[in-house]
């Protein structure tokens, strides 16, 4: 079975590609390279293409069963100041996609979605049922992405998969897949950096939230536990399921102070922190409720937070070289080193 997946050469969409391959899938990457790693998919058929580029998509298309779809816009903070990118990129370039996978004549298809569309919800643990009342363009493409999908699906006959991550996080075991941007924002890697100097300090937005140390709490979600919901997801679709929306998390959330705590653990170096304000639009708990996916696609998280942390540190320790690279700004630091 020949799987194209769309924004296939990134974060998630690389270390889906391993597993699809490790479970005897052919996976073909279709990717505009704008934030993915070509070395992350050399073993694999590459396109390079637009997503709004309706005739590299039909001819990418030709003799593929499903189609993954990753390709994606995925700060908060920018969506919110640039929302004509979030939703050109993520509702015009995608529907794009949709109706190309749908003239092509392919019926099965998996979306990357986001607890994004939650907004600040008002149950824990977070159910597929509870309101999605997103707070930011970002979360609203995804919302109306997952609403595209349920009329396609009645209207059709496609069949779809809708995969709500919480915080996907770590890095593959091999130590060659992990997380690599341009400007990073995420927790965890930039605890990491801190730790190993090439920070100042990770900033701590916010210990005045009503949690138990005052910092955010969140699901941290290992990117292989992610890549083999994929699995089962296709497997879904493949044996005639119906199309399904599913929370991705481990049902345990994990304050900022935590994962600093549990960073200075598998590091054995300290972490230095300084305590900013709040950053606009962080909910104070994200937690999944996991039993939908545990029931219906057979599938639960395998890794908790330390092999996160130990394989993201694997990954930060082998990569250094390429970080100082992509970030010629930041602070040297051989010679801060503790
Ligand atoms: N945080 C810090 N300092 C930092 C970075 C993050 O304190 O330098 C805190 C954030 O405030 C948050 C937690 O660490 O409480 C995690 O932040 P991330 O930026 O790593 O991830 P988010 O929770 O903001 O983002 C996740 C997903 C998004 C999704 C969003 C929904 O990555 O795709 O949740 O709120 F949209």
């Amino acid at each position: 079975m020949r799987v194209l997946l769309v924004g296939g050469a990134g974060y998630i969409g690389s270390h889906v590609a391993l597993r699809l391959s490790e479970r005897g899938f052919v996976p073909v990457i279709y990717d505009n390279f704008s934030t993915g790693h070509r070395r992350f998919v050399d073993q694999f058929e590459v396109i390079q293409g637009e997503m709004a580029d309706c005739e590299c998509l039909r001819h990418a298309l030709k003799n593929i069963d499903a189609v993954i779809h990753f390709a994606a816009k995925a700060y908060v903070g920018e969506s919110i100041l640039k929302p004509r990118e979030y939703y050109t990129t993520n509702m015009t370039d995608a529907l794009t996609l949709l109706n190309a996978t749908v003239d092509a004549g392919i019926r099965k298809f998996i979306f990357s979605s986001s607890c994004a569309v939650y907004g600040v919800p008002e149950q824990l643990p977070i159910r597929e049922t509870t309101p999605r009342i997103p707070i930011n363009p970002y979360g609203q493409t995804k919302a109306a992405f997952e609403d595209a999908l349920r009329s396609y699906s009645a209207a059709y006959g496609l069949r779809f998969v809708a995969l709500r991550y919480f915080n996907a996080a770590g890095a593959d075991e091999s130590g060659t897949l992990g997380e690599m941007r341009s400007t990073e924002t995420h927790l965890i890697p930039l605890v990491l950096k801190a730790a190993l100097r090439r920070s100042q300090q990770v900033n701590i937005f916010g210990n005045d939230y009503t949690t138990p140390d005052g910092t955010c709490i969140r699901d941290y979600i290992h990117v292989n536990d992610l890549a083999s919901a994929h699995v089962s997801a296709l497997e879904l679709l493949f044996n005639e399921g119906e199309s399904d929306v599913f929370n991705l998390g481990t049902g345990v959330g994990f304050s900022v102070l935590e994962v600093i705590a549990a960073a200075e653990k598998v590091s054995s170096l300290r972490v230095p922190r300084a305590i900013l304000p709040r950053r606009t639009g962080d909910p104070p708990i994200l937690v999944c409720d996991g039993e939908h996916a545990r029931r219906k696609l057979h599938w639960s998280p395998q890794r908790g937070l330390i092999e996160i942390l130990r394989t993201a540190w694997k990954w930060q320790i082998a990569n250094q070289a390429d970080d100082l690279l992509s970030t010629p700004l930041r602070q040297s630091s051989a010679q801060h080193r503790p």
